[in-house]
C-alpha cells in the first residue's frame, strides 16, 4: 500500500492587485450576476470569458422549473465563447455570485459539471487558462483546472491502453 498527498496551487488577491484586464473580467463577472435568471435558488451567478484573441464573452445561470434543464453561467459563457471563435482558446474566466443582498462572502467556486467543461476546454486546445473566483474582499486564481480537480478524467483518457 502507498499513500499519496495531492497538493492544489492557489493564489488569493486583493481586486487592486490584478491586471487591469482581469479587473474588467471580475467586473463583468459581478455585472452579468445582476442580470442572471434564478427564481428557484436565487443564487445568482455571474461568469466572463476572456478569450486568447482579446474577445469578451459574458453569461450567467439559467434555471427552469425543471430543475436539471437549467444551466449554469460557467458553462454557458464558455460554450458561448467557444460557439463564436471555435478555433482560439480562453485565456482566462472570472465568476462571481450574490444571494441573500450582497456578493457571497467565499469566492464561488465552480461545480463539478463547470470544472468536467473547463477540463475539456483546456484539453481541447492544449491550453490551460486562468480561473478567477470572486469572493467579496479577496479573490482566489488557479493558473489549470487541475489545481481545482485532481486526477481529472480528458481525452486523453480515452487513448490511455
Ligand atoms: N451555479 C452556477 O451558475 N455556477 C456554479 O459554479 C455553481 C452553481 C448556479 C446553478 C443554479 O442556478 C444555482 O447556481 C444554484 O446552484
Amino acid at each position: 500500500m502507498e499513500h499519496r498527498i495531492i497538493e492544489s496551487y492557489l493564489t488569493i488577491y486583493h481586486f487592486t492587485e490584478l491586471e487591469p484586464e482581469i479587473q474588467v473580467l471580475v467586473n463583468k463577472a459581478k455585472e452579468q450576476y445582476q442580470k442572471s435568471y434564478a427564481p428557484y435558488s436565487r443564487f445568482h451567478v455571474g461568469a466572463s470569458v476572456l478569450l486568447e484573441n482579446g474577445a469578451l464573452f459574458e453569461a450567467n445561470n439559467q434555471e427552469n422549473a425543471a430543475f436539471p434543464s437549467g444551466l449554469c453561467a460557467e458553462r454557458i459563457a464558455l460554450f458561448y465563447a467557444n460557439a463564436q471563435f471555435p478555433d482560439v482558446p480562453v485565456r482566462a474566466i472570472a465568476i462571481a455570485a450574490y444571494t441573500n443582498g450582497s456578493i457571497v462572502e467565499n469566492p464561488i467556486t465552480p461545480c463539478g459539471g463547470c470544472r468536467q467543461v473547463m477540463v475539456e476546454t483546456q484539453h481541447r486546445f492544449n491550453h490551460p487558462f486562468d480561473i478567477y473566483m470572486v469572493g467579496r474582499d479577496v479573490i482566489y486564481h488557479v493558473a489549470n483546472v487541475k489545481e481545482l480537480l485532481p486526477l481529472l478524467f480528458s481525452g486523453d483518457d480515452l487513448t490511455n491502453s
